[in-house]
This record gives structure tokens, C-alpha cells and sequence, in this order.
């Protein structure tokens, strides 16, 4: 079943910590943290969403989905490592050389984190096909990398399905997961690619019962 991991990117500061308690109690599989470092995009995140990551940390158990859109990978990692994270997401476009994919691959991994790489609407599959053995996750970016909101880009969707019939025919079983976008008018695409883990931001974030938005999107 697809698995709802809530970007919690337009939390209100003084209602986040409520906010993160009726997340879980709706249903949410995991939170999805959205850490950008004014480089790679241009927003400016890291503080607060390691105030939020810190926060969630107190009161729940559920895993953390951490998606980095920042240019120094291994400081937000190691940032990140003291609070346990499920999966540790990093762009593949951030990185300089195949070599240092891997090893960051390998970093996430020998740190018992789940590793996966994103790729821009821009980027082609082609690019990190000879990872997705080392994966646990590719994180398919359907909208532009940068603030919440958007609208989904169709294009981002055949990409997702080829990515599928690709990990089928090679018997691989690295997830999937889809970004940017979700919303019960885009969720039926998303889960006919075949999607593991759907990210949804302001389609629940700005709904007036998160229990009711996320039902609907499961
Ligand atoms: C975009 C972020 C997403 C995004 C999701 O750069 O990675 O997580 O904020 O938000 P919605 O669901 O509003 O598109
Ligand atoms: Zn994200």
C-alpha cells in the first residue's frame, strides 16, 4: 500500500509542535523534512527544520524521511545522524563525481540509515540507473526542487513509470518515492506509477482535518 509522508516544510512555527502530534495521530507514515541550504535552492531551511526535526524527535516515534537539497552532503548528514533518521535522501545533482555517490551511499548506509538519491524533473534516468542496486529509495522529483506548493509536472510521472518497469525487469527492490504536487487530484497518477512513498506537503498541511486529507490520498 503507499505509504504518506507528510513534507512538513509549511508548518506554522507556533503551532508545530501540535501540528506534529495530529500528524501522527492522522496517520502519517512519515515526516518528511525538507532541508535546503539557500545554495542548491534558494531557500534557506536548516535551521528550522532541524529545530522541527529535533522537536518530532521528542514526541513521536515515527521515522523521519530526510530529503537534503543542500550542496555539502556529508555536513548535513552528519547533522542529521544523532536523530536516527529512517532514510537520508540526497540529490544527485549536488554531487561532483559518481565516485563520491557511492560514497555517500556508503556513509548513509554504515550509519544504519536507509539511503536514497533524488533527481530533478530535468535529470535522466540514465544518470543513476548503475546506483540503484546500493539504494533503498530514488526520490523522483515531480516539481521543480525549492518551496512547496507547486503544481505537479506530468512529465516527472513517465519518468517515475519507466523507473518502475526498470526496477521490475532488473528484479531490483529499491522504492520509490514521488515529490511535489500531491493532492487528490494528482494521487491517482502517482499510485498507477506504481509509487511506494507519495510526499505530500500543502495538500495536508493547509487541509482543515489531516486524518480526512491523508484518507483520502491513501
Ligand atoms: C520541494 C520539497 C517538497 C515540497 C512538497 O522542494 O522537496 O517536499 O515542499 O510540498 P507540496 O506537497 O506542497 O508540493
Ligand atoms: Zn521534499
Amino acid at each position: 500500500m503507499l505509504e504518506i509522508s507528510t513534507s512538513i516544510l509549511t508548518v506554522e512555527e507556533k503551532s508545530a509542535t501540535k501540528t506534529f502530534y495530529d500528524l501522527e495521530v492522522a496517520g502519517t507514515d512519515y515526516y518528511h523534512i525538507d532541508v535546503m541550504d539557500g545554495k542548491f535552492v534558494e531557500k534557506n531551511t536548516e535551521k528550522i527544520m532541524y529545530e522541527y526535526a529535533n522537536t518530532i524527535k521528542q514526541i513521536s516515534n515515527l521515522p523521519l524521511d530526510v530529503h537534503l537539497m543542500v550542496e555539502n552532503i556529508k555536513e548535513n548528514i552528519d547533522r542529521y545522524l544523532p536523530l536516527s533518521p529512517s532514510i537520508i535522501t540526497f540529490h544527485y545533482e549536488a554531487c561532483t563525481s559518481d565516485e563520491e555517490v557511492i560514497k555517500f551511499i556508503n556513509y548513509i548506509k554504515g550509519n544504519n540509515i536507509k539511503p536514497a538519491i533524488s533527481i530533478k524533473p530535468a535529470t535522466s534516468l540514465e544518470k543513476i540507473k548503475k546506483f540503484l542496486p546500493m539504494l533503498h529509495m530514488v526520490l523522483v522529483m515531480t516539481v521543480e526542487p525549492g518551496k512547496g506548493g507547486q503544481k505537479l509536472i506530468p512529465e516527472t510521472i513517465e519518468k517515475t513509470k519507466e523507473l518502475k518497469k526498470y526496477l521490475k525487469e532488473n528484479n531490483l527492490e529499491t522504492y520509490i518515492e514521488v515529490d511535489g504536487g500531491v493532492n487528490k487530484d494528482t494521487i491517482n497518477m502517482v499510485k498507477e506509477a506504481g509509487v511506494d512513498i507519495a510526499v505530500a506537503g500543502s495538500s495536508i498541511i493547509s487541509a482543515n482535518n489531516y486524518k480526512q486529507a491523508i484518507n483520502e490520498l491513501k
